[in-house]
């Protein structure tokens, strides 16, 4: 077979669609009498943006040194907020609150995907915490070392991040669907000392290694890596380094639960995330911390309108993304959370085990990606509709525009016509929520992300930079620095100015398209750059090329983001074959299901989640005249469109001929 999947007809419903929408859903008078937000958030912050935000800093975190100064932008683009104070985000996270006498309220209440559950109190993760920050310190980790976490979401994850915050260590989280190859460069670009993995995770129903693929990353080249630091979950055999692998139950044991914590200064790195840019290469992007923590607990508490003492909140995201950083582990416990925290898929071991924790657990605010809905709208509301969702009243969404029939499905379904949603847009580089509605505030317009948060400024820019207003389309961009901005990519300062602050000199751009509609709510139409919103991850496609022609069956590779009703964009490759390299490997006895061999291929570079829904096999792809891919011509292929104007294109019949093999594929 030709193609590797099935291409929709689907389309993403047209932008006139999504701006005739005019449903309206005002919050209830009782949720908006007690919300955390207040109407008057806007006109405070308005008066007076950076007194707001000092406000936010004191309110929030409790500071070792007391800041006097705000904000300093004169280093622009790189901004330093509350630069004078100094603090420790695990003792905000953890220690203030057991100080305060919470030490007994839970954090977490994990639920293993086999059905095993811990819960742990705010008094355990200080014990817990302390000891992996001896252990580390044992291990000769301190202060400004980094610090890479590869871990499935079990609570280790958290502690792991806690651990090296509390000594000062910046972390450097990557996913666990990353490969080797690609964990591997993160190692060596972060120049990472420790390695923190355990033996596997529990994924669709069965142990899921993680230890190998540390073993084979930390082959591929010189690393500074000195230990890698191994929690047991599944008990699958491991191989073991004598000297540098230990067990971290073993060191751990040995571990003090006394520790003091790192006061460190508020532009101190808290961590590092790679994130897909429009190059092959992954950018390393920076946050720190004192900035990071005030956005992160204040919108944390406004948007989800948390109130510590009663709700059970959960967010579903992995630990591996940036959602994970912000509202699993910093933004919850440094606002005394209790939060589920799940291990496994949403179908294993059946395709209600989500709405199965919900009702165990009493959950009341979920936030999760559009993907699942659409995934729980296909399988049908008979699911959810066996359990007992009534502790929900609050529903966040995060990560793609949310199709307004997922909006209407996830209310009615999940929410019971009641809950407000609230549709949260930010970045991994905004580190925290920037536009989103208040949840008893705003009335919520299904599909629309609606207002930029108090504190925050956002607008939408035509071409020459000049704000488009009501009713008009075009580049969203963030025009006043936050607390919680990336302050760089990594080890790569001439990236950071080309990538966000070029497009319009001086003023972020985040890479979206967006419109206005005629109330001024903003609606998000997607990326306007070669960066793919797969299930809400960033794909590039670009590095999903490189990975391509990195094989050596490939001669030249084209990616594209085709629309697809679960996943939001599905990756479509078109690759040219090295016809004598294919023979070769079949008359070799290796066979030659090329499209099976090449998205493997993809998941060995990457992982899993870049590989091709579809690869179709070309003689030549469209190029300009002075050789750029015409990816646009492509997509239309991909959605089974007509396609769009050929002229610029040096050789015409190229579109054609690509047309007529696709409509040749059995
Ligand atoms: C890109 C950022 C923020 C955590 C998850 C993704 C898209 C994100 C929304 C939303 C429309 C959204 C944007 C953005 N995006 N949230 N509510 N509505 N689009 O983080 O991997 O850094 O991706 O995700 O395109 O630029 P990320």
């Amino acid at each position: 077979m030709l193609l590797g999947g099935t291409v929709t007809d689907q389309h993403s419903p047209a932008l006139e669609n999504l701006l005739s929408e005019t449903r309206s859903f005002p919050p209830s008078a009782e949720f908006a009498a007690r919300a955390n937000a207040q109407p008057e958030l806007y006109e405070r912050a308005a008066a007076d943006r950076l007194g707001f935000w000092a406000d936010q800093a004191r309110n929030y975190l409790t500071w070792s040194k007391p800041f006097t100064e705000v904000l300093d932008f004169s280093g622009a683009p790189t901004a330093r907020w509350f630069a004078d104070g100094q603090l420790n985000a695990a003792y905000n996270a953890v220690d203030r609150h057991v100080e305060a006498g919470h030490g007994d309220r839970v954090a977490i209440l994990f639920e293993g995907e086999p059905g095993d559950t811990r819960s742990l109190t705010y008094a355990d993760l200080k014990d817990e915490v302390s000891r992996a920050a001896n252990a580390l310190g044992a291990l000769g980790v301190s202060t400004g070392d980094r610090v890479a976490i590869y871990l499935p979401m079990i609570p280790e994850a958290v502690i792991a991040m806690l651990a090296c915050a509390r000594i000062g260590a910046t972390h450097s989280v990557v996913f666990g669907g990353f490969s080797a190859e690609a964990l591997f460069s993160r190692i060596t670009d972060a120049d990472a000392k420790l390695v923190i993995t355990a033996d596997g995770g529990y994924r669709r129903g069965k142990p899921s290694a993680l230890k190998p693929a540390v073993d084979e990353a930390l082959t591929k080249g010189a690393t500074n890596v000195t230990n890698v630091l191994v929690v047991a979950r599944t008990e699958q055999d491991v191989a073991w380094t004598d000297g540098r692998d230990v067990w971290w139950h073993e060191a751990l044991a040995g571990a003090s639960t006394e520790h003091t914590p790192v006061p460190v200064d508020a532009e101190h790195p808290l961590f590092i995330l790679y994130t897909s840019g429009t190059t092959g290469k992954p950018k390393g992007i920076l946050h720190t911390t004192g900035g990071y923590l005030t956005q992160c607990a204040y919108t944390h508490s406004v948007v989800f309108d948390l109130k510590p003492e009663t709700d059970v909140y959960w967010c579903t995201a992995d630990v591996g993304w940036v959602t994970g950083h912000s509202y699993v582990t910093y933004g919850p416990l440094i606002n005394g959370a209790t939060q589920v925290l799940y291990e496994g898929t949403p179908d294993t071991p059946h395709k209600g085990r989500w709405w199965e924790i919900v009702a165990k657990y009493q959950v009341t605010i979920l936030y999760t990606a559009p993907t699942a809905i659409r995934t729980c709208m296909k399988w049908g509301e008979q699911v959810p509709a066996e359990f007992d969702l009534s502790s929900l009243r609050v529903l966040g969404s995060v990560g793609e525009p949310i199709n307004p029939e997922a909006w209407m499905w996830y209310r009615r379904v999940i929410g019971a016509d009641r809950t407000p949603i609230v549709d949260t847009w930010w970045q991994t580089e905004t580190g925290a929520i920037m536009i989103s509605p208040l949840p008893g505030v705003t009335a919520a317009r299904p599909g629309s992300a609606q207002t930029p948060l108090p504190g925050i400024s956002a607008d939408i820019w035509n071409d020459a930079g000049e704000p488009v207003g009501k009713g008009g389309g075009g580049y969203l961009v963030l025009d006043e620095p936050w607390p919680s901005m990336l302050r760089g990519i990594w080890g790569d300062p001439e990236r950071f100015k080309d990538t966000y602050w070029s497009r319009f000199p001086g003023t972020y751009f985040a890479g979206d398209g967006a419109k206005y509609d005629e109330d001024g709510n903003i609606w998000l139409l997607g990326r306007v750059d070669d960066v793919m919103n797969v299930s809400g991850h960033r794909l590039s496609t670009t590095e999903i090329e490189s990975a391509l022609v990195s094989h050596d069956w490939v001669a030249e590779a084209a990616v594209v983001g085709a629309s697809d009703d679960t996943t939001g964009q599905a990756v479509v490759a078109f690759v040219i074959l090295r016809g004598e390299a294919v023979e070769r490997a079949d008359e070799a006895g290796e066979g030659h299901d090329v499209v099976a061999e090449l998205r493997n291929h993809v998941a060995k570079e990457i992982g899993p989640i870049a590989k091709p829904r579809s690869i179709l096999v070309v003689a030549e792809l469209p190029k300009t005249r002075s050789g750029k891919i015409m990816r646009r011509l492509l997509r239309d292929v991909a959605e089974h469109r007509p396609v769009g104007d050929v002229t610029t294109l040096a050789d015409t019949s190229v579109m054609d001929l690509i047309s007529s093999g696709l409509n040749a594929a059995p």
